[in-house]
């Protein structure tokens, strides 16, 4: 479906700051279909055709049935069929009257009401309601009056307002609860909502008559409403329960504040809700933070354990251990950061780097180049797959560069991670060039602890593949070892 400001480039002869202003109106006129119990449609003059006009926006009343059951928006009408619309448009008063259209059975009520912006009528604003029934109640009497004072603004251009940032979703709408003020900030009028909202603010005297600051209830957006002629917006809470929503619209007539309505919407299960989601967050993290602080400690009762350990095979066995946990305490510093189910790999990676880096003594000077990244993971792929890496690292920085002696050696050991996507795949690359694996290797033969784990993690609780490769001379020599994992399509 074409939107508002597509149909008006189309469609009519409308300049930019006049169909922005229009937008402003349909992102306000709800208020008005609420408040006239009507359907509402917008209207402006063809571009190629002056006796036809083009329906650019639509709106049904939310506490009304609607008259007009079909989409009228991008439909064409001819002047001579919509004479109300054609005369306000024409002559800038409003039109009011009686017309019967081809898609609604019974005589349909017909306002139009001429929308101006910058000195000239740009479209009509076409209020429809079917014929009246019964006598009307105070409340759509109020209503209505109120409706008027809007017409009227929105006939000399102070409606909708240029500041209007505030319509939208969660605004306050008419069922919620509406106090009509007048100049002095005296209540006329409010309606049982908007007395029930408050009586949770704790205001329970009768309230016509009286300002909300008699009422002990001081709320600044409605005296900047007053005194600036500016729509607000403000949040007026009770303790820690109650958050009443106070949106106010300054009527003005012949550029005097005249009275504000004021639209109060009870937001406190809102804030209810919001809390229980910012506790959750917090309670998250703060169990994340644990998980770390433990695994840290684990970690460091190791190290102790091994520096008291005389026999070189315990304190390497106690050392691997250590090595082992800090790379699942890696992953939980990231999550501790950003709770959530996904983590960003390339940040576990960097951490990862450095732990191997620093965690084995060289005995040959190694560089760690990592290319690529895997973007986004669930945590429940990152954790295995991180300690899967760090082993695999670990390997190629322990093993690969034993031939080739100390640091003064030529040789420099590059071990290479290179991390990618590829269609529903992750996929991990260590490559170095050190000495290649041994003739009697065999990733299948479950003999060394590094190894089983890496396999365990990777084909029994990741459901991928794992290869390790002597690389031919020719190539560089070195090992690779290639990790493959399916992901799961995005929730
Ligand atoms: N990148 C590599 N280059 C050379 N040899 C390797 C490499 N990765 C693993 N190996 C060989 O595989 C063996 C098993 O590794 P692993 O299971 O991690 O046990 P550990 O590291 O404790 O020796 C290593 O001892 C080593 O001989
Ligand atoms: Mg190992």
């Amino acid at each position: 479906m074409a939107t508002l400001a597509e149909l008006a480039t189309s469609h009519t002869a409308l300049g930019e700051p006049a169909v922005d202003h229009l937008l402003r109106l349909t992102a306000s006129w709800s208020l008005l279909a609420d408040l006239s119990f009507s359907d509402l449609l917008l209207m402006a003059p063809a571009v190629d055709d002056e006796s036809s006009y083009v329906v650019l926006g639509q709106i049904r009343p939310n506490n009304r049935s609607t008259m007009l059951n079909e989409d009228l928006v991008g439909t064409m009408h001819h002047a001579s069929e919509w004479s109300h619309a054609a005369s306000a448009f024409t002559d800038g008063v409003r039109v009011t009257g009686e017309t019967r259209l081809e898609f609604v059975d019974e005589p349909v009520q017909i306002w139009a009401i001429p929308v101006r912006f910058a000195d000239r009528v740009v479209a009509v604003l076409v209020r429809l309601q079917g014929p009246l029934r019964g006598p009307s109640s105070l409340y759509e009497r109020v209503y209505l009056s109120i409706f008027v004072r809007l017409c009227d603004m929105v006939a000399e251009a102070t409606f909708p307002f240029r500041e209007e940032e505030v319509a939208g979703p969660g605004m306050p709408r008419v069922g919620d609860g509406i106090i009509l003020l007048e100049d002095d900030g005296r209540v006329q009028f409010a309606t049982p909502n908007a007395t029930n909202a408050l009586h949770r603010l704790g205001i329970y005297s009768a309230v016509e008559g009286h300002t909300l600051v008699e009422l002990g209830q001081r709320v600044r957006a409605v005296e900047r409403a007053l005194n600036f002629a500016l729509p607000t917006m403000e949040e007026v809470d009770r303790g820690h329960d109650v958050a009443i929503l106070f949106h106010c619209v300054p009527v003005i007539a012949d550029g005097h504040v005249t009275g504000v309505i004021v639209l109060l919407r009870d937001v406190s299960d809102l804030r209810q809700l919001n809390r229980v989601v910012l506790h959750k967050e917090a309670a998250v993290r703060e169990v994340h933070h644990r998980v770390k602080n433990n695994l840290q400690t684990i970690s460091s009762l190791l190290r102790l354990q091994a520096r008291r350990s005389d026999e070189a095979e315990t304190r390497t066995a106690l050392l691997e251990a250590e090595r082992r946990v800090r790379s699942i305490a890696v992953v939980h510093e990231v999550l501790s950061r950003e709770p959530g189910e996904d983590v960003v790999f390339d940040e576990i990676v960097r951490s990862l780097v450095m732990l191997v880096e620093d965690t084995v003594l060289a005995l040959h000077p190694v560089e760690i180049v990592v290319n690529g990244d895997l973007g986004v993971l669930a945590t429940d792929v990152a954790t295995p797959l991180a300690v899967a890496l760090a082993e695999l690292l670990t390997n190629a920085v322990e093993h690969a560069f034993t031939e080739f002696g100390g640091a003064e050696n030529e040789h420099v050991g590059v071990v290479t991670l290179n991390l990618y996507r590829r269609d529903g795949e992750a996929v991990a690359e260590i490559r170095d060039n050190g000495r290649g694996l041994g003739d009697d290797f065999s990733l299948e033969v479950p003999t060394s602890l590094g190894l089983s784990i890496v396999r365990d993690l990777i084909r029994a609780q990741l459901h991928g593949t794992i290869t390790m490769t002597s690389m031919p001379y020719a190539s560089g020599g070195g090992t690779f070892v290639r990790v493959v994992l399916p992901l799961a399509p995005r929730r």
